[in-house]
């Protein structure tokens, strides 16, 4: 038997990233690879790259310097690119970085088995299509049944046809797609089969799912329903929303399906309403309060948490007064938020810029109101009981750090915790980031 060769996976960007990284190394697994944490090791080193704002994209060339001296040292390493960045510009990282093998976009990836066999051969292989054939399907699975942590990602739905005129994602993920119901279901099923009891379920606008299924064509309220029936599956969470495709029914399961957490991750991006006419978002800081008041009358203590951009071109002071007076309306759990930043191809690409030490203080500005609402809301924790899944032990001894059900990080210390262990927390204390429990 020839010795397994090692596969590094370096993951930028969203959490769909890191669910196809992990595929990535299934698809390989045939090949004889196996997963390393060392690039010195590697006999193949894929990045799995980000294309959503310039520094992100600006990464992947950095990243692939540092690998020049381990390139010469070892001939026969091979470098690929996959992801966001791999899509958008991938003839042009061949060009300009001739260590580079390969190049797979987000769409193509169930093909790496053949890239892979090619780079080997000497050539260089490259495919960004958009493939009709179904990538999940194509995929073989995981194999034998290696036991998981307790959370796991589960993409449901790819793609977006939102096109807001700052974004990349519609070209470098292309159209909206959807897995079919019972793949979904079987793949969960697996999960919770190798004790997974968390799964969230990604897309770049997840709640516009509309999987094939029994009857027609299911909404995401629909999936979640069906997923929650499944004997040791204990939360089920999703992101990211887009505000427009949150239909009643999901709304009425935040307050009537016990295994859906009550957090939700729902972007507006910006709280004036002629920046989201402009931003193409195709709703109003209005419309989008109200359903934050519908969401909250369904589940009255739902965590929100959000996306903003800062400095869109031609924002003023005013519109960038009425993002923080909406997010005073709202207060966030927890929220990002950036600076904008010029796509190639993006239909904001060619409008009026906002001077970067503009942006820099509204970013500023914006993000001490963020943190001074995250703080408040976790500190109103202490003295409250949450339920904690544990997933880790912490970084002082004895100590186990796991998920609220609104997604805070919490730390107790006790010797009879478990990963996997779900237990009821009476919250002591909370520091910056996480917050500090005993058992009850
Ligand atoms: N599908 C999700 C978000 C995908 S991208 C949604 O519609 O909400 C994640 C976040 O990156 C976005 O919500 C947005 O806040 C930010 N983003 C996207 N393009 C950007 C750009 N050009 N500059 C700065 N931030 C951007
Ligand atoms: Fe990008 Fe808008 Fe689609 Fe989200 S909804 S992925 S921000 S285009
Ligand atoms: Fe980045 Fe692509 Fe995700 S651009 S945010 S990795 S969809």
């Amino acid at each position: 038997m020839t010795a397994p060769k090692k596969l590094f996976i370096k993951t930028y960007g969203c959490q769909m990233n890191v669910y196809d990284s992990e595929r990535m190394l299934e698809a390989l697994a045939g090949q004889g690879y196996e997963s390393t944490d060392s690039a010195e090791d590697a006999d193949l080193i894929l990045l799995n790259t980000c294309h959503i704002r310039e520094k992100a994209a600006e990464k992947v060339y950095s990243e692939l310097g540092r690998y020049k001296d381990l390139r010469a040292a070892k001939p026969d390493l091979k470098i690929g690119v996959a992801g966001c960045v791999a899509q958008a510009e991938g003839e042009e990282i061949m060009r300009r970085q001739p260590m580079v093998d390969l190049v797979v976009g987000p769409q193509s990836y169930h093909r790496l088995p053949d890239l892979e066999a090619r780079a080997r051969s000497g050539q260089k292989a490259l495919d960004t299509d958009f493939p009709e054939d179904d990538k999940f399907a194509a995929l073989k699975g995981r194999g034998p049944k290696a036991k998981r942590g307790p959370a796991a990602f589960l993409t449901v739905q790819e793609g977006c046809d939102k096109f807001c005129a700052f974004c990349v994602v519609p070209y470098t993920r292309g159209a909206e797609v959807s897995r079919p119901a019972a793949q979904v279901i079987a793949e969960a099923q697996d999960l919770v089969e190798r004790g997974v009891r968390e799964i969230t379920l990604l897309g770049q606008n997840v709640n516009a799912y509309h999987g094939a299924g029994e009857g027609g064509d299911w909404s995401l309220a629909r999936l979640i329903r069906e997923l929650s029936k499944i004997d040791g599956l204990a939360r089920i969470r999703f992101t990211t929303s887009h505000p427009n495709d949150m239909d009643d029914d999901l709304i009425a399961a935040h307050g009537d399906c016990d295994k859906l957490m009550p957090y939700l991750h729902l972007p507006v991006q910006a709280g004036s309403d002629r920046i989201l006419k402009r931003m193409n978002r195709k709703h109003t800081a209005e419309s989008y309060i109200r359903l934050i008041e519908r969401l909250r009358d369904a589940r009255p203590d739902l965590h929100l948490s959000g996306d903003f951009i800062v400095g869109f071109p031609e924002e003023t002071e005013e519109d960038f007064q009425a993002t923080l007076d909406l997010i005073e309306e709202v207060r966030y759990g927890s929220a990002f938020s950036f600076k904008y930043s010029t796509r190639p191809g993006t239909p904001a690409e060619t409008r009026d810029q906002v001077p970067e030490d503009v942006k820099s203080d509204r970013l500023q500005r914006l993000q001490a109101l963020l943190t001074r609402q995250q703080r408040a809301l976790q500190d109103a924790m202490v003295g409250r009981e949450v339920d904690v899944l544990f997933e880790k032990p912490g970084r002082m001894a004895g100590q186990m750090v796991g998920k609220s059900e609104y997604l805070h990080a919490v730390h107790v210390t006790a010797d009879d915790i478990a990963p996997g262990d779900l237990r009821r927390v009476l919250v002591t204390d909370s520091a910056p980031n996480s917050l500090a429990g005993t058992l009850v």
